[in-house]
Formats: C-alpha cells, sequence, structure tokens
C-alpha cells in the first residue's frame, strides 16, 4: 500500500445518468467476486490474454500499492489497480523514474458505458500524483475498447513494443497519463 492510503473510504462518483457508481477502496473479502467479473471479461474481450492459474494472486500481485472496485446500483462491476513499476513494464521503462502502473482494469461487459472505465482510471491517476508518482500502462494493442478509452480521455501515447508474453508475441501500447 502506498504510504499516506488512507483506508477505504466509499467514495461517490459521478455517475453518467442512470446507475449510481460508488468506487472505493478494493476489500480483500471481494476478491471472489472480482474473479467472477474478471472471467466474464476474459470470455468477451479476452483480457487477460491467458487466464491465471491463480487469479486471486493476479489480482493481487505482490507489486501492487492498492486496488479499487466498482459498484453500480450496489453491484460491483470493476476494478483497477495501482502498482509498482516492475522489470517488464514497458510503459515504465520509456518513462523512466516515477513511473507507477495502472492495471488490472476492467468493467463487467453488461456494465459498460455508464462512465466506470473513466472513473476507475482517475482514482489510479490521483492516488499516484498524490504520492508523487505519474501514472504509466500497458495495454495490448488488440485491446480495442481500452486503447478507445485513454486515447479519448488524453492519456499521452510512449511508444509501442514487441513484447514476448510467454508462449505469446504481442503487441503493446505504452501509455502515460495527461499532465
Ligand atoms: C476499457 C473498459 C474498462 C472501459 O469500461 P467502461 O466502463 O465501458 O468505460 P466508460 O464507460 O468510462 O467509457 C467507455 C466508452 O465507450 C462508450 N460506450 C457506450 N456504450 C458502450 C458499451 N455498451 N460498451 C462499451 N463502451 C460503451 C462510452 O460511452 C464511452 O465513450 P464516450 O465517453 O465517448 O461515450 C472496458 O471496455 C473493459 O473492461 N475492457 C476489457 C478489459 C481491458 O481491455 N482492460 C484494459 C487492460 S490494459
Amino acid at each position: 500500500m502506498i504510504p499516506g492510503d488512507d483506508g477505504a473510504a466509499a467514495r461517490p462518483v459521478e455517475a453518467r445518468g442512470g446507475p449510481s457508481l460508488v468506487i472505493r477502496r478494493r476489500n480483500e473479502s471481494e476478491l471472489d467476486e472480482c474473479v467472477r467479473v474478471l472471467a466474464e471479461v476474459h470470455r468477451r474481450d479476452g483480457y487477460p490474454m491467458r487466464w491465471p492459474a491463480s487469479p486471486v494472486g493476479w489480482l493481487a500481485e505482490p507489486a501492487l500499492f492498492t486496488a479499487w472496485v466498482a459498484s453500480l446500483d450496489g453491484r460491483l462491476v470493476g476494478h483497477v489497480g495501482l502498482s509498482r513499476a516492475e522489470h517488464g513494464d514497458t510503459a515504465a521503462a520509456l518513462y523512466g523514474e516515477d513511473a507507477a502502473m495502472v492495471s488490472r482494469l476492467f468493467v463487467s461487459p453488461a456494465a459498460r458505458g455508464h462512465g466506470t472505465g473513466t472513473a476507475l482510471l482517475k482514482v489510479a491517476v490521483r492516488e499516484a500524483r498524490q504520492n508523487g508518482l505519474r501514472p504509466v500502462l500497458d495495454v495490448l494493442a488488440t485491446s480495442v475498447s481500452a486503447v478507445a478509452l485513454y486515447e479519448r480521455l488524453g492519456w499521452r501515447l510512449l511508444g509501442t513494443a514487441d513484447r514476448q508474453w510467454g508462449p505469446d508475441q504481442v503487441v503493446v501500447r505504452c501509455y502515460a497519463a495527461p499532465a
């Protein structure tokens, strides 16, 4: 957890119209529910590209500073993390020191288009900045909806890279949050 993290207070954010959207820090007891949503996303979007041997471990990766969940009308529908940059994080390598990785962003297919992804990104960016870090991320070039979201929100393309992820040859696009 990032120094200065202030715990798990619920923080309502603006929703576009209809359903009420709440973003708050993830509790450990919610990990199974996050995995259920992640499985829907994996089936629909192929994210993550390979289903992890331990999905809970993937969501609670050792480099994680903190993570948030989104609820729409009381139902958990989305997730994002903020992590320490590690070897293999291309955006951080391109950006340099002080980068923090925005990671594990996903929204349930049925809940999309209500601003949830935008709101999750916003809290992760704010937390990074409050801790003097610059938010960056890697995204698969094939993750079309995510790439469209980052570019619409003004994230700056740092570069693209061919990477070998286990048996998979992939192209990643690397972004930095707008200044
Ligand atoms: C990328 C992702 C998180 C966006 O979530 P979201 O909650 O739909 O995001 P938002 O609602 O904030 O913005 C999505 C945009 O698509 C529009 N949209 C409208 N209906 C939509 C629908 N049914 N599905 C998706 N997007 C829709 C939204 O209005 C918005 O665009 P606009 O502001 O120009 O209108 C989600 O698509 C996702 O989980 N993708 C798969 C996982 C993934 O690739 N993660 C990235 C890892 S790096």
